[in-house]
């Protein structure tokens, strides 16, 4: 029941080597989804390097959902495997494939998101890269599935702009829920500092990513390590995002559940 939601408003800031970082140093099993209605195939093109997704993916989903077979059962067997680790499973659920497919899965990101919550039960938290905010804001089923929704934003005026744009409607919709809404920054004081911007928004920053191209790159488009890439800085700041954001999660869950802390 451990469902983190990661969006942006405008300007590419990170959202998909975000939740690629966030999700393999996530600390516990993880399950990444590519929600982003905009389709681009961003994660088996960059990080997965073209692998091929198989036909698996959230097009298969919403057909298994029209043939009325129940989503829980049927979403794990739609996964790739995201990395192989020693420890931990990490997968991922391949996104949509043509412009416009998004369309047709409204009517299936309620059972979807349920069964993500569910996958609790099968030891998975989950991550889903649900790319730009847009016209339409997220699907509010998600949302509302939501234990955690997190805006990106880079700390410049022209993406808090947009920010500022789109957080109204989102903070609306993720209040009707038991979810929290946060902000994470990308590349701090460029020239907006952490403090001045959780002020100005009213809602938490909960973590900062540093700013480094040649790292995230590894992330957003499988590109080589540069040198002394696990001891970098990025990384760390995506590990420390990781725990921060299981922390918030795992909290939220245990209040539902009613688990002792
Ligand atoms: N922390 C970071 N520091 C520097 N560059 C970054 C960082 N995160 C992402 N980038 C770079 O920014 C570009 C866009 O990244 P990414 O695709 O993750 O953004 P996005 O928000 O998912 O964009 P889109 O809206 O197109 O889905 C890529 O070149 C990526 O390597
Ligand atoms: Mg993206």
């Amino acid at each position: 029941m451990a469902l983190v939601v990661l969006a942006a408003a405008a300007g590419a800031p990170g959202v998909t080597a975000t939740s690629v970082g966030v999700a393999l140093l996530w600390p516990r099993d993880v399950l990444l989804v590519d929600g982003d209605r905009d389709p681009s195939q961003a994660v088996l093109a960059g990080f997965l390097q073209g692998a091929d997704g198989r036909g698996r993916g959230l097009v298969e989903l919403a057909r298994a959902h029209r043939e009325g077979r129940p989503l829980e059962q049927e979403v794990l067997h739609h996964t790739l495997e995201l990395a192989g680790d020693q420890h931990r499973r990490r997968l991922f659920l391949p996104g949509f494939t043509h412009p416009g497919t998004a369309r047709l899965f409204s009517r299936v990101w309620a059972d979807l998101a349920r069964s993500l919550q569910n996958l609790d039960t099968a030891g998975f938290d989950v991550v889903v890269d649900a790319g730009r905010i847009g016209a339409e804001g997220l699907p509010p089923e998600l949302v509302s599935a939501a234990d955690a929704v997190v805006v990106l934003t880079r700390s410049t005026l022209r993406s808090l702009a947009a920010t500022r744009l789109y957080l109204p409607e989102l903070a609306e919709t993720t209040a009707l829920s038991r979810g929290q809404l946060g902000l994470v920054l990308v590349g701090e004081g460029r020239p907006y500092g952490a403090r001045e911007i959780a002020q100005q928004f009213r809602l938490p920053v909960w973590s900062v990513v540093e700013d480094d191209p040649a790292a995230a790159a590894v992330f957003s488009d499988g590109a080589a390590h540069p040198r002394r890439f696990g001891q970098s800085g990025y990384v760390r700041s995506l590990r420390q995002t990781a725990e921060t954001l299981s922390g918030i999660v795992s909290r939220s869950r245990d209040l539902v559940t009613g688990a002792p802390r």
